[in-house]
């Protein structure tokens, strides 16, 4: 499939896990690859990697949660492309502070980047995505945490409000050309995980038996539904919540073995 041939995709924290993989899926299918992320060196690796396999790719440094880097990154990327059609808004910020400990710093730090860097991204390349000339497309990465209780209030509540945005978005643009959609993962194999599991070494083999499909997800389970979500085969869709969950969020994971085995 090359579904974004001729295409200019601009993905933030695409320097590591779901967004590396989405900038490796939609520059396999096609699409120039804006790997934009908080770790310069981390986001030249992986744009050379993709140059490197005839892609046409640029690493930008760019902190979402910084308005100065992110209008500059977006003006980079159009300089370099001439057009931009396609925006990944992936970065989202978790920590394991509790609810009682989270002080007015803690929650900016993990609320600012997650919902304010999906805003400021969506500002700074709107104009470009409404003259882009299939159509813009916005797709955010949300999470199951914005859909049903799994603690984490400050990262999962910025994760619901970019819910809102979405479908607010997706209205205010649908007869303009621009379409919003949003992905929302389960449990994925990513480093985010590297610090619980450092602490509990088999979180994720537990984490296993709770997802009726028999495992957890992968960042290319993830990068398949977002280069979906982007591409014309989802014309007609804006809007949307699209879990990508391993089917945990359809029933209720404790009484899964109780009552389907
Ligand atoms: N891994 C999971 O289990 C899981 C589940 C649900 C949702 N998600 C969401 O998926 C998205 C990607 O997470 P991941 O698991 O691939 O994590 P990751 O740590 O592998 O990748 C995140 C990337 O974002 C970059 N980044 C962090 N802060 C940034 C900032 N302020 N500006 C620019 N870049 C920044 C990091 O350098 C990194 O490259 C996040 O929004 C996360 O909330 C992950």
């Amino acid at each position: 499939m090359r579904r974004f041939e001729d295409r200019v995709a601009f993905i933030t924290g695409a320097a590591h896990g779901i967004g590396r993989a989405t900038a490796q899926r939609l520059a396999r299918e096609g699409a120039s690859v804006v790997v934009s992320d908080i770790e310069a060196d981390a986001a030249d690796k992986v744009a050379s990697a993709l140059a490197g396999d005839g892609s046409r790719a640029l690493a930008l440094c760019c902190d979402v949660a910084r308005p100065d880097q992110v209008e500059a990154a977006i003006a980079a990327a159009v300089d370099r492309f001439g057009r931009l059609d396609v925006l990944v808004n992936n970065v989202g910020v978790a920590t394991d502070t509790a609810f009682e400990d989270l002080g007015e710093e803690e929650w900016q730090r993990q609320v600012d980047p997650t919902l304010g860097g999906a805003v400021r991204c969506i500002q700074a390349a709107l104009p470009h995505l409404l003259a882009a000339p299939g159509g813009g497309a916005v797709v955010s990465v949300g999470s199951i945490n914005a859909l049903a209780a799994f603690g984490n209030e400050a990262y999962s509540a910025a994760k619901a409000g970019l819910v809102s945005l979405t479908q607010n978005l997706a209205m205010r643009y649908a007869r303009r050309g621009v379409r919003f959609n949003l992905v929302a993962p389960g449990t994925v194999r990513t480093r985010i995980w590297e610090r619980r599991l450092a602490k509990d070494p088999s979180v994720l083999e537990r984490m296993t038996s709770l997802y009726p499909l028999g495992r957890i997800g992968e960042p290319e389970d993830i990068a398949a539904a977002i280069a979906f979500l982007a591409s014309s085969d989802a014309a007609w869709v804006t809007g949307t919540v699209l879990r990508v969950d391993g089917g945990v969020l359809a029933g209720h994971t404790g009484f899964l073995r109780e009552v389907f085995e």
